[in-house]
């Protein structure tokens, strides 16, 4: 499987004929190097409503054809642009082809940019080509992140900003509790307010839990 990192929270992974899309936030992106048209996504997978998760999914999915998978209130929202979505909700798996999606809990919000509710925010299990990865979304440090890391993680990917989700002291103590082989940080240096040495929480997470951790810059990628 390839997973590249397309800025922010978004991931794109390939694998087994499948692509699929998380949390794409493109357009709005000051820096990242990644276009729209390399992006044709089977599935985009949206863990909030916020505009730098929701982000390009209307543009992406409109071209794709992609079937968007989140919320019920995000797929009905979805579904009133004319795409083709699925409704889960928090706690439900469901397979889609190659792809089993199962969705956790996340401590955030979750409204869209013109205001409108979004339902739960929500964190994603996305299981493919014998990988199994947890997208944190955006959320704070909880306990039961213990429960995700049951049965084992090949990747987490942890938001390190600060401000709006966990920073980096807690992100390792999530690492702690979720023992995932590899994590990637997410969700910093986007904007000012996030700025975050992510070379620093690499180190801590190497050094005090027994995951690899890479970091990546915006368009890059990794082979799982
Ligand atoms: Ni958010
Ligand atoms: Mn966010």
């Amino acid at each position: 499987m390839r997973l590249r990192f397309l800025g922010h929270s978004g991931m794109q992974l390939v694998a087994a004929g499948t692509e699929v899309v998380i949390d794409p936030y493109i357009s709005g992106h000051p820096n990242t190097p990644v276009t729209l048209d390399e992006l044709a996504p089977d599935l985009v997978v949206i863990t909030h409503a916020h505009g730098d998760h929701w982000g390009d999914t209307e543009a992406i999915a409109g071209a794709s054809g992609a079937t968007v998978v989140s919320s019920a209130e995000i797929a009905g929202y979805a579904a009133d642009r004319g795409l083709k979505s699925h409704a889960m909700n928090i706690g439900g798996a469901h397979t889609f082809g190659a792809c089993r999606v199962k969705f956790t809990p996340a401590w955030h919000s979750s409204s869209f940019p013109d205001g409108s509710y979004g339902g739960m925010p929500m964190g994603v299990i996305l299981e493919l080509a014998g990988q199994r990865i947890y997208h944190a979304g955006d959320t704070a440090l909880f306990e039961d992140m213990k429960l995700i890391g049951r049965g084992g993680l090949d990747l987490a990917l942890l938001p390190i900003g600060d401000n709006y989700t966990m920073g980096p002291e807690d992100a390792l103590a999530a690492v702690e509790l979720l023992q995932p082989k590899r994590v990637v940080p997410m969700h910093y240096d986007t904007f000012d307010l996030l700025s975050q040495d992510a070379v620093a929480f690499a180190s801590a997470v190497r050094s005090r839990t027994s995951a690899e951790c890479e970091v990546l810059r915006p368009g890059e990628t990794i082979d799982l």
